[in-house]
């Protein structure tokens, strides 16, 4: 069973050079990839790329770090396009306290309009969290109708079991990092059936390539470790993860 890439940016400049080739590369190995948009106008791009490759889903929405753009006009544009047959899911949005472009309570706001607008055009969502994982929950909770992914997952195992009840949980190229071990304890303790594959590419590129540009590709490594931590066959992981991504974005 071939691997699904549940979270890419092909859109981005990064890509600029050699996107076909990229794209090439994936219509042999991967099953399918979902491009993500972190604003309106890599949302509008990703569709694009959706509608040009069968084998490519679109992912629309405002992170939270662009979230300054937000308007009820932009939430207008975002609706209609979020309704194509070919977006999968509202994303990636959610909080970051890290960056923080905006306060708090303009992320937390605009997090549930994005919230209510899955609800309305009854997708799933692709959350974004970054040292806010107690609010983003919290605000979740408010949901209880909506499910979705928790993309790169950053939390603790704690957590991680109260959230896969309604939510897959996203592991990517950080898990081959030195210092996963939180990460490492997660997918450990985790039941496969709700883990699946990203890479977040151009970012987060997963070991031995750390450094270098991530591309939907590697996701094979992601695989590989998962395979070792949890003591099964890569086969095993990707048969998995692949039905769950399925799932998760109503794919097939
Ligand atoms: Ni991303």
């Amino acid at each position: 069973m071939k691997l699904v890439d549940t979270h890419c940016h092909l859109d981005n400049e990064k890509f600029d050079l050699d996107r076909l080739e990229v794209i090439e590369r994936i219509k042999d190995k991967l099953e399918f990839c979902v491009n993500i948009g972190y604003d309106l106008k890599s949302s509008k791009r990703s569709l694009e790329l959706a509608k040009k490759y069968d084998f490519i889903y679109a992912v629309v929405g405002v992170h939270p770090i662009d979230i300054a753009e937000y308007s009820d006009e932009l939430e207008k544009e975002l609706e209609t396009i979020a309704k194509d047959s070919k977006v999968v899911a509202i994303g990636e949005i959610g909080l970051d306290y890290h960056w923080m472009t905006e306060p708090k309570e303009v992320q937390q706001d605009r997090f549930r309009k994005q919230l209510e607008l899955a609800k309305r055009v009854n997708k799933p969502v692709v959350i974004h969290t970054r040292d806010a994982m107690e609010d983003t929950v919290n605000i979740l909770k408010e949901y209880p109708e909506i499910g979705g992914v928790i993309h790169c997952y950053p939390g603790s195992l704690e957590t991680a079991k109260v959230l896969v009840d309604r939510f897959y949980l996203g592991i990517g190229g950080t898990l081959t990092f030195k210092n996963a071990k939180k990460t490492v304890e997660v997918v450990k303790e985790i039941p496969l059936d709700r883990i699946v594959i990203e890479t977040d590419c151009p970012y987060l590129t997963p070991e031995p390539f750390r450094g270098k540009r991530n591309e939907p590709i590697y996701v094979e490594h992601v695989a590989q470790k998962i395979a070792e931590i949890k003591e099964i066959s890569v086969e095993e992981v990707a048969k998995a993860t692949t039905e769950n991504a399925k799932k998760l974005y109503k794919i097939g």
